[in-house]
């Protein structure tokens, strides 16, 4: 059955549902989701991430956690962990790297937090021989401390929305009017649990995932208990005030409610909210950086020209293209935030 009569169905049953409910239903119906059913990542899927475009995310991110843990802690294995690993080319990149600075003396222990059935099996693919253990709720991390990489992981979680008047908090829902998906404003008040949600005026939007606040205070637990760091790298959106929610299909831009379950939805990741959880548990937050300067400075100006030495112009011009992306302003390097957590305060590079 299509997403979209499953969804009309619903409505018809139990009247208009949270954006959450519609998410959910479009990203992961057993039959048709988003992520169950497509090729979701790179030229000729939907949308194409950091590690897809140029190997030297990966790589820089893998040189990142490696110099991470020779500072920070003193325990016989790295253990990586990535949040959503899509093909799992961050990781390989990243373990790649690794093993090459330290003439193998060091393999990372990697934990991976998949979903997608579709995408595990692509990761096994692509990491193939390495270390790598898969769980599906993050309270299976071992009780190590971890070095936690979330790479547009957070934006792909489904979102409530809620916007303000003279009142108070009305949720946006998703309901049918002529036959058609449309938006509608419950009718009742909404009480906020959350002090996020002191700070607006009247017409703001805020965005909330349960989700993302569950699978981020249970990391937050795990990097008290035992140490480690989650380094964050996302859409960003440090005021926490806007609708940000969009789907992309083949590269391009499309209403949310247009055919359900074919494009990618997301949605700006919350800053200002996960800085709070965190500063609320005692853990230190970084400041939030722009991709493109935690890139150039971890180095990937130097990376660039190292790999492009003794190559033909053409394959030169692609490289350079391709770091482009990541680091121009007008492309992911402002758009694109970092953050790190972790137990106490540290310098850490690319973050200060
Ligand atoms: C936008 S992709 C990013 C992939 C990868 N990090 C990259 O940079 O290429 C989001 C990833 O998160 C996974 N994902 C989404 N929701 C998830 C959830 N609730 N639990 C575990 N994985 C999830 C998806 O299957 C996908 O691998």
């Amino acid at each position: 059955m299509k997403i979209e009569n499953k969804i009309k169905d619903l409505i018809r049953k139990s009247g208009p549902i949270s954006l959450s409910t519609y998410m959910e239903m479009c990203l992961w119906d057993d039959e048709n989701g988003y992520y169950t059913s497509n090729e979701v990542l790179g030229e000729k899927g939907d949308f194409i991430t950091s590690p897809e475009i140029s190997q030297t995310f990966g790589e820089l991110i893998g040189l990142w956690a490696l110099s991470f843990y020779q500072q920070f802690i003193n325990k016989k294995h790295l253990c990586i962990t990535e949040l959503g690993s899509g093909r799992g080319t961050l990781l390989k990149d990243a373990i790649k790297t690794i093993c090459k600075v330290t003439n193998n003396k060091i393999e990372p222990a990697i934990t991976i937090l998949e979903k997608s059935e579709r995408l595990i099996s692509l990761q096994k693919e692509n990491l193939k021989n390495k270390n790598v253990k898969w769980i599906s709720d993050i309270k299976g991390l071992s009780l190590e401390p971890q070095i936690i990489i979330a790479n547009e992981f957070f934006d792909a979680l489904p979102i409530n929305q809620y916007v303000r008047n003279n009142e108070g908090w009305y949720e946006k829902k998703v309901t049918t009017k002529n036959g058609k998906l449309c938006f509608m404003l419950d009718n009742k008040i909404w009480v906020p649990s959350d002090s996020v949600f002191l700070d607006f005026k009247i017409g703001d939007t805020l965005e909330y995932s349960e989700e993302a606040i569950s699978i981020f205070s249970n990391i937050c637990n795990h990097l008290i208990q035992c140490d480690g760091i989650l380094l964050v790298v996302d859409y960003g959106n440090i005021s926490g005030i806007g609708d940000t929610l969009q789907a992309v299909n083949k590269h391009k831009f499309k209403s949310v409610l247009e055919k359900p379950g074919q494009s990618d939805l997301s949605s700006h990741v919350n800053f200002k909210l996960l800085k709070e959880i965190a500063v609320k548990k005692n853990l230190y937050v970084s400041p939030v950086r722009e991709q493109r300067n935690f890139l150039l400075e971890l180095g990937i100006k130097e990376r660039l020209k190292s790999l492009t030495k003794n190559v033909s112009s053409s394959v030169a011009e692609t490289v350079n293209s391709e770091v482009k992306r990541l680091i121009d302003p007008d492309e992911m390097g402002s758009l694109f935030k970092v953050i790190a957590i972790t137990k106490t305060k540290r310098h850490l590079e690319g973050l200060n």
